[in-house]
């Protein structure tokens, strides 16, 4: 692919567009990149035996669930999930760029070990996003967010910041090819892996979401959860072009948020994993994914690509973390969908979306209160 930039080169050629820039945050989005090359290699190795970190099971053997360790969240650990962890530990750790890093798969903050220099950024990771998916080969992917530490300790106050201040997120997507996506908050860009080289070269300069997109995403098998401005909102959606927005639209749902994002840059649309309500008697839960290392990358995404993220009550990038592992609802995609459903919140809040009960709005649905 000779015209096409390497990923390696672009991001020296930003760097250089950053006045007072030190190569610091170059370094280490190569190691990141380097990172998740060995991840894609010991996830395309399937049930093959990894050879990549000593000591560790096979990838994806399927063993029996109760001899799988939990990480913080409660979730099965699966050892491609460990392996991922491993590799991107290892290979961030030694270039003195780092003060700490945070991962869905270890409990507390991993400080950078005291025989390597410090630096002053975070790396924030969830190592394999949609392990759910590897028993059956489909794909799954890696989500990464840089941040600054504000106290330099490399401690849960640096963490603990809103998304808003990232300073690059990005993914990594295994599929049938390996792609990496990055923003440093202006613009997105899509890198595409050559096996053959062993480079990731840019293949999607400045993606921007389509608009007018007739698909979402949400795991229906929650509809009983949902709050009622997402009822509302899927219930619309589902009547069709004889419902109130006179369309029809197509839903999907992946299981891996990377997937889904990625679908959403390349065709538009919106994804929802929303907050639930668990028990009538307790405030709504926050849903699923973790605010640091999948919500916030994600959303500084699709916000530099043209879209709009949201927990369906404020700008998901405005949420202060008060933990780590920290979930938080998200709906994220084409900046109008997400105002309808900023504005369906707010409607309720205030009492005023009654009407949508009615039977003007069409038939009930399963969705439907
Ligand atoms: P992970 O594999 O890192 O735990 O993340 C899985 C997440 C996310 O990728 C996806 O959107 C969601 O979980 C799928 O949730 P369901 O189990 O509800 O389908
Ligand atoms: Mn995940
Ligand atoms: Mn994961």
């Amino acid at each position: 692919m000779p015209n096409k930039r390497t990923i390696h080169r672009f991001i020296i050629e930003e760097q250089r567009k950053a006045a007072g820039a030190t190569g610091e945050l170059s370094a280490l989005l190569n190691d990141v990149v380097s990172a998740v090359k060995a991840i894609g290699a010991a996830v395309s190795r399937g049930v093959l035996p990894s050879g990549l970190v000593r000591g560790m099971a096979p990838a994806s053997l399927p063993g029996s669930e109760e001899s799988l360790p939990r990480n913080a969240s409660g979730q099965l650990q699966k050892p491609l999930d460990l392996i991922a962890n491993e590799i991107l530990l290892r290979r961030c750790e030694w270039g003195g760029q780092l003060a700490a890093m945070v991962s869905e798969e270890m409990e507390d903050i991993y400080p950078i070990p005291s025989h390597y220099p410090r630096g002053k950024y975070l790396l924030v990771f969830d190592p394999l996003d949609g392990s759910s998916n590897i028993d059956v080969n489909v794909s799954v992917g890696t989500i990464f967010s840089i941040l600054k530490g504000v106290d330099g300790s490399g401690g849960p106050a640096d963490f603990l910041q809103a998304g808003s201040n990232q300073v690059c997120a990005g993914y990594a997507m295994y599929g049938p090819s390996t792609m990496l996506v990055l923003t440093f908050g202006k613009g997105v860009h899509g890198f595409t892996l050559d096996r053959e080289a062993g480079d990731f070269f840019l293949t999607h300069p400045d993606m921007r979401l389509p608009e007018g997109t007739r698909e979402f995403a949400i795991n229906a098998s929650n509809a009983r959860f949902w709050e009622p401005p997402i009822k509302r909102y899927v219930s619309e959606l589902q009547a069709g072009s004889t419902g109130p927005r006179g369309a029809d639209y197509n839903m999907r749902w992946v299981a891996s948020l990377v997937a889904e994002v990625h679908r959403l840059l390349l065709r538009g649309g919106l994804f929802m994993y929303p907050a639930e309500i668990k028990d009538i008697k307790e405030p709504s839960s926050p849903g699923k994914l973790r605010l640091l290392y999948e919500a916030n990358p994600m959303a500084m995404i699709l916000e530099a690509a043209g879209g709009a993220a949201t927990t369906g009550r404020g700008r998901l990038l405005d949420v202060v973390p008060t933990s780590i592992h920290q979930r938080a609802p998200v709906i994220l995609g084409a900046r109008d969908e997400v105002e309808r459903i900023d504005r369906y919140h707010k409607e309720h809040e205030l009492g005023l979306d009654q009407p949508y009960k009615s039977p003007l709005f069409g038939t009930r649905s399963l969705f439907m209160e």
